[in-house]
């Protein structure tokens, strides 16, 4: 009987919840879910998708879109994001969350609630950002004129850029004050499942079922390629690593301390 009744509060939840919207594909073991906009009702305020650079976060998109059914959107408006994310142009709470790489400082009358800071692996991280951000200042390095102070160059220009990530995470974990939660890309890789569920109970506070999870997990997953830079780069970035556990220390210590202070 108590099995009976749980599965009908189960469809009952579901209906209201709204996310019985599934249209199987491949096979019926697959439910992926059709996507949809935030109703005002269950509307939970204007959370920040918060990453560093742009390494990982199309698969991560990807994955909070999928496992809550809700699009994401953003405020960057990125041509080429418009083909991928139907939504890409909501910057409102009708979208479960709107990627930002913005600093938190920077974001001024900030109008967030809440925001899910993603921390990135520190040397892909980096490496993206400077490929899209320094091309020119690569380039330029690269040139003979140079072949005498390339490799001094090069220690400063990511000792900069790995600087400049430290501040990012930093700047969420002590001026953001709404609600955070924190996923760290090694935790995700390793343990993708527990790492949604809690995610997506961040995000909806809807539980995360086997078969949407399934579907996330055939089409979503392993998409990340590492981007491509000169092995002298290479070499160097190898040594950024301390700057994700710095990040991660104290994104964590940071939501520790607003935690013990609303407690009390
Ligand atoms: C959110 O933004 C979209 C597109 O700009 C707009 O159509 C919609 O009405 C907005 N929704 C809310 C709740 O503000
Ligand atoms: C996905 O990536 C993980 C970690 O890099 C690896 O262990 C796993 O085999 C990959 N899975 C697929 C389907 O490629
Ligand atoms: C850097 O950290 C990532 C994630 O924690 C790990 O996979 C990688 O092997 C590390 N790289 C080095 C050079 O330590």
């Amino acid at each position: 009987m108590r099995v009976v009744c749980f599965s009908v509060l189960c469809m009952i939840l579901t209906k209201i919840i709204g996310a019985d919207d599934r249209s199987p594909i491949a096979s019926d073991a697959i439910g992926c879910q059709t996507l949809d906009f935030v109703s005002e009702k269950l509307n939970r305020g204007l959370t920040a998708l918060v990453s560093f650079s742009v390494s990982g976060t199309t698969e991560l998109r990807h994955q909070i879109e999928q496992t809550t059914g809700k699009f994401t959107g953003s405020r960057d408006r990125i041509p080429e994001h418009r083909l991928i994310f139907k939504a890409e142009n909501v910057g409102n709470s009708s979208v479960i969350a709107v990627k930002t790489h913005e600093i938190a400082q920077r974001l001024g009358s900030t109008d967030y609630n809440r925001a899910v800071i993603f921390v990135q692996n520190a040397e892909r991280a980096i490496k993206d950002h400077l490929l899209r951000k320094q091309k020119l200042r690569i380039e330029l390095i690269g040139s003979p004129i140079f072949d005498d102070y390339r490799s001094l160059l090069i220690d400063d220009t990511v000792f900069n850029v790995m600087k400049e990530y430290e501040r990012f995470y930093e700047s969420w974990a002590w001026y953001f004050k709404g609600e955070k939660h924190i996923v760290c890309e090694d935790v995700l890789l390793q343990n993708p499942k527990e790492t949604l569920q809690r995610l997506v109970l961040f995000l909806s506070g809807v539980a995360l079922s086997d078969d949407v999870y399934a579907c996330v997990k055939e089409r979503y997953m392993n998409e990340t390629t590492d981007p491509i830079i000169g092995q002298e780069w290479q070499e160097v970035l190898k040594g950024v690593n301390g700057s994700y556990d710095r990040a991660k220390q104290r994104l964590e210590f940071y939501t520790q301390v607003k935690q013990s202070t609303n407690k009390s």
